[in-house]
């Protein structure tokens, strides 16, 4: 393929985008603490329709999936009313939107959870690092374990969510098995020690995420919906690596395409770090799964020309480069220069680095 490659239109499952360039999922926590977007979010998303896809930052399938304050939801009737014109300002301007669905597991503090509950998760074990409480930045709180029969009701969550994705008008769903939440600590035998069907064996950890993809599936059809896996980081709560992430992600994947999904989203390396190179092999996965495949991670212009030139990848998503930048994909095309945004405006505010950029 040219170098144009990267701005040439193609097909992931049913949906088409008019380039190759998705903005990535980005949590900004603007929303209420209901979970309900504010109009803000309607520019924000309206600005960067260029993107061929537009994946929505994380949004919580339920009350008991929040791990961080000021999150969206697509839980009750209120949420799809305040996403319904986030994508229909972005279907006017000529995008796609898919809406990232979200449970964080044990990423997650009692004071986020109906009655100052223990967060859940596939084993009792603690994550490192932090969440974002209205009481600012706190470690996780020591999850609960699942009890086999609760997991049915997490499933239809994700469904019922889908379902109410499909009347807030999104183009598809992606599902959320990245960085360090539930359905990643189903996936690795570091924060999974279960000894039910969905622990022990490679098939057993991977029966949560692929239950997920199908009762999602049942709603969307598999040709809308697409997953994002980060086999090979370790960021968000500092969550060991799985003994073999190469035979446990590949094993997933292969279900995956055989299930038909739209496409598969990896996070390539470690979040915001290396690429992993030589530590595991990103297109054998991509080969397992055999449908499209969106590369992310540090991704700059010549990278993801030069990888979707050679084939590397179908589609590149963009993370940082989309937050100071939401006509990233007319700059990418000009070669024009890239404005830095200052992470202080990442997570919580108003419109200054969300919507508006004071420039030097
Ligand atoms: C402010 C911020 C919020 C993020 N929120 C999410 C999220 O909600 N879901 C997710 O899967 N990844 C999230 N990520 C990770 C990005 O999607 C992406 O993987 C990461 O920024 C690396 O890509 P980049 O180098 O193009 O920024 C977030 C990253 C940043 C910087």
């Amino acid at each position: 393929m040219s170098s144009e490659a990267l701005f040439s239109p193609a097909r992931l499952g049913a949906i088409d985008v008019r380039n190759r360039i998705a903005m990535a999922p980005l949590t900004r926590s603007r929303a209420g603490m209901d979970g309900i977007q504010t109009p803000l979010a309607i520019d924000y998303y309206g600005q960067r329709a260029s993107a061929g896809l537009i994946i929505t930052e994380a949004t919580n399938i339920s009350r008991q999936a929040r791990g961080y304050a000021y999150t969206p939801g697509i839980y009750t009737d209120a949420h799809v009313e305040a996403w319904a014109p986030v994508t229909e300002a972005v279907h006017a301007a000529g995008g796609r939107i898919v809406v990232q669905l979200w449970h964080v597991g044990r990423m997650s503090h009692a004071s986020l959870q109906a009655g100052g509950a223990a967060p859940v998760a596939p084993s009792a074990l603690q994550a490192g690092g932090t969440v974002f409480t209205e009481a600012g930045h706190l470690p996780p709180s020591m999850p609960r374990e699942l009890a086999t029969e609760e997991i049915a009701a997490i499933l239809e969550d994700y469904r019922q969510a889908a379902r109410r994705a499909k009347d807030a008008g999104f183009d598809g769903v992606e599902v959320h098995a990245a960085n360090g939440y539930l359905l990643e600590q189903f996936l690795r035998d570091s924060t999974n020690r279960r000894d039910d069907r969905y622990g022990g064996s490679i098939e057993n950890r991977a029966r949560f995420p692929l239950e997920v993809v199908e009762a999602v599936a049942d709603i969307w059809g598999a040709d809308r919906v697409g997953l994002r896996l980060s086999p090979l980081s370790t960021a968000v709560g500092d969550t060991p690596l799985d003994s073999t992430p190469m035979a446990t992600h590949g094993y997933l994947a292969r279900r995956l395409g055989e299930l038909g999904l739209a496409y598969l989203h990896v996070v390539e390396g470690q979040l915001h770090g290396g690429n992993g190179a030589g530590l595991f092999d990103v297109q054998a996965l991509r080969a397992a799964f055999g449908g499209a495949y969106i590369a992310n991670n540090g991704y700059d212009r010549q990278r993801a020309l030069d990888a979707t030139a050679s084939g590397h990848a179908d589609m590149i998503a963009f993370g940082k480069p989309f937050i100071g930048n939401p006509d990233l994909v007319e700059r990418l095309r000009l070669e024009a220069p890239l404005h830095d945004a200052p992470a202080a405006s990442y997570f919580g505010g108003g419109a200054e680095g969300y919507t508006q950029f004071a420039r030097m």
